[in-house]
């Protein structure tokens, strides 16, 4: 991890298929930190992406951490199988389920870092009584199921509201429609994990894209919204 504490997660979602290792080998030359891998179940969202065997193979190819998003309406089931395949943390949703302390002790128990994520609806509260068991927060800023969406402006509070509950030492996530300036915006409301995908494999320049998203990242983390503006009605939620 460099110095600055941020760290840029490449969405495999939008990546050429074909070329997935090429693919792969370019973005941790530009310097990310974090692979995420998205996985859709065609019924919590819908749309289909890759399984099990597609994280088991990018497994055997890199050592950088595989950062699994599951988009399941199982996730106590699917975040075993991709434990199995070598995930390093698995993120999962918690519209999706009443048992999300049984799904964190699972991932603990594995030695896997356990995230909780909350779509654009869900407010912050909604994960009060988890909070402190799990090692991420995952704030969407798209509805989930497709790249290339637009970023929401309006989970702007959520995400200042969500580092206020998590404090200093446990990663904000952020995903979805995440370019230069919105990863600015985010660093600001105290997000430090950046997930972007068509901002990166899009680009004619996938070091030159990684850089451009830190940079706005950095400048702006400096300018974080101190905690007493986040007791501001404004940026409630
Ligand atoms: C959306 C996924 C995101 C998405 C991000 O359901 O969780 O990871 O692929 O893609 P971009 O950066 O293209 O919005
Ligand atoms: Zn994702």
């Amino acid at each position: 991890m460099l110095d600055d504490g941020l760290l840029i997660a490449p969405s495999l979602l939008a990546c050429d298929f074909a070329h997935v290792g090429e693919q792969i080998n370019a973005v941790i030359a530009g310097g990310a930190e974090v692979l995420h891998v998205d996985i859709m179940d065609g019924h919590f969202v819908p749309n289909l992406s890759m399984g099990p065997g597609f994280v088991r193979s990018i497994r055997a190819v890199t050592d950088c951490p595989l950062d699994v998003h599951i988009m399941v309406s199982d996730p106590l089931y699917y975040a075993e199988r991709f434990a199995e395949a070598g995930a390093d943390s698995i993120t999962f949703h918690v519209e999706a389920t009443d048992k999300p302390r049984e799904i964190i002790d699972l991932l603990h128990a594995r030695g896997l870092g356990a995230g909780i994520s909350v779509k654009p609806a869900t407010p912050a509260d909604a994960i009060t009584g988890i909070i402190n068991a799990v090692d991420l927060v995952l704030v969407m800023t798209v509805e989930p199921g497709y790249g290339g969406q637009k970023f929401m402006e309006d989970q702007l509070p959520k995400i200042c509201r969500i580092r206020s509950m998590l404090g200093d030492g446990r990663r904000l996530q952020v995903d979805g429609g995440i370019n230069p300036a919105t990863a600015g915006r985010c660093a600001k409301a105290g997000a430090d994990v950046f997930v972007a995908g068509a901002n990166i494999f899009g680009s004619d320049d996938i070091s030159e894209a990684i850089a451009a998203l830190r940079n706005a990242a950095v400048k702006e983390q400096g300018t974080r919204i101190p905690k007493s503006a986040i007791r501001n009605p404004q940026y409630e939620i």
